[in-house]
């Protein structure tokens, strides 16, 4: 069954495109807000600590039931113990959910990339120029659906001409636009007191709170519990050795992030003060525009940073639609376009009231929330962290940690296998127990 799956073609095309889904608006936009905030070089030090131990466990574990079964999520969990294919159903739920308004903020992006190419760096940095793009009723929708059609325009490819060509291309620029603007930023006159109050530990800030924050943003950022990685594990082929993969994926996924809170930290420390970090979530849309406009070359610099947001949300769009397709071929036996179209009617029809819901749909709450904070609040706060104690239990228990050591090592031999077992079976499970309960306190 899994001979006729289209395979990813060489080893650095597999890892590009798991870092490529790895690497995204968490990384560029969250991350260096939650650090900022949580104490610093403390911060980045316990979330790679997490990463490097728990995260990579648990990918690991999701490669290898891809792998091992050649399917995707729904499939794969059935086929390994039909008792638990409700696991694989969560799984499969949660990309649905994501994509849609996961590519309404692709839209968002587009359009500011395309004011800056425009020559309006001033523009972007009005006051109201945001909020009133947002709640405007066509013009994101349309940028909406240009992001969606992108993407699916690059998955009707397949993995090896789709996928992993574009991925080759989107991850080498992203990085090279990051170190660029990052080297620039940090010359700037002023910028190193950014940069210390970014890296420098700061322990009075780091709270219980700030442990949860990033053991949070670590499995988002790593694209866990959402068999986005089952998925792209199930196109591996048998000779890559799982273990050094993934963490080459975990330290690109980390370098990223480290290097957005230095472009994007001493920026707005420079030209807007300490103050202006606090802003969270409006950070990319609000406060860096205001830093471009303030700056030499901010049309440049601005449309750089955009195109380079553009590239790290497309690769994990792929991604997300890609885990979305495999499973409409693999439980409803599609061909591929016939789930490319299905998967595009749903994410369309789900993204119109994630984009209306900031204007012309804004009284429609859901919980209080507008649909957009609704859908992204129940999938990463809710059904990923479900899914992750499931599969963390599925793994340690069910199949147990040696079906995954099996699976490693049949192209080397798995030298962290001890603390693999240990992680997935107590400390993984143990970890996303308590951020799912933290919530409700
Ligand atoms: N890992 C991605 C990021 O850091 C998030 C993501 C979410 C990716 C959903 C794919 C799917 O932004």
């Amino acid at each position: 069954m899994c001979n006729d799956r289209n395979l990813f073609s060489s080893r650095i095309g597999f890892i590009l495109a798991a870092a490529g889904s790895a690497v995204g608006l968490g990384n560029i936009w969250r991350f260096p807000y939650l650090a900022a905030k949580n104490g610093g070089g403390m911060f980045l030090l316990i979330y790679i600590l997490f990463a490097l131990t728990v995260g990579i466990s648990v990918m690991i574990a999701e490669i290898s039931v891809g792998r091992k079964t050649g399917l995707s999520v729904c499939s794969a969990y059935r086929k390994l113990n039909s008792k638990f294919a409700f696991i694989g159903i969560a799984g499969a739920i949660v990309p649905v959910i994501i994509l849609p308004y996961y590519s309404v903020i692709g839209g968002w992006i587009l359009k500011y990339m395309v004011v800056y190419f425009t020559g309006g760096n001033q523009v972007a940095a009005a006051d109201n120029f945001f909020t009133s793009f947002i709640s405007n009723t066509t013009s994101p929708l349309i940028w909406f659906l240009v992001f969606i059609l992108s993407t699916a325009g690059i998955i009707v490819f397949g993995v090896k001409k789709g996928i992993e060509r574009a991925s080759k291309f989107l991850m080498p620029g992203l990085f090279l636009l990051t170190v660029a603007i990052a080297i620039y930023t940090i010359s700037l006159p002023g910028a190193m007191e950014g940069v210390i109050y970014y890296i420098k530990p700061n322990p009075e800030l780091l709270t219980f709170n700030s442990v949860l924050n990033a053991m949070g943003q670590m499995f988002y950022s790593l694209s866990l519990a959402m068999g986005i990685m089952i998925t792209y594990g199930s196109y591996l082929d048998k000779k890559t050795n799982i273990e050094s993969a993934v963490t080459k994926i975990a330290i690109i996924d980390s370098l990223v992030a480290f290097l957005a809170g230095l472009m994007i930290i001493p920026l707005v420390f420079v030209f807007l003060g300490e103050e202006a970090l606090g802003t969270g979530p409006g950070l990319m849309f609000v406060t860096l525009p205001k830093a471009f406009a303030s700056m030499a070359f901010g049309n440049i610099i601005g449309g750089a940073f955009f195109i380079l947001v553009l590239f790290a949300a497309l690769t994990s769009a792929i991604s997300l639609m890609e885990a979305i397709v495999a499973s409409f071929q693999d439980e409803f036996r599609l061909s591929r376009s016939k789930a490319i179209a299905l998967t595009l009617i749903i994410s369309i029809l789900l993204g119109i009231p994630s984009s209306l819901g900031n204007g012309a749909w804004s009284d429609c709450l859901i919980f209080g929330m507008d649909f957009l904070t609704f859908f992204d609040h129940i999938s990463n706060n809710i059904i990923m962290p479900l899914v992750a104690i499931l599969t963390c239990i599925f793994v340690g228990f069910v199949i147990k940690p040696e079906a995954i050591i099996e699976e490693v090592e049949l192209s080397c031999k798995f030298r962290k296998k001890k603390l693999f077992s240990f992680m997935i079976r107590y400390i993984a499970p143990l970890c996303i127990t308590i951020i799912l309960f933290s919530q409700f306190l």
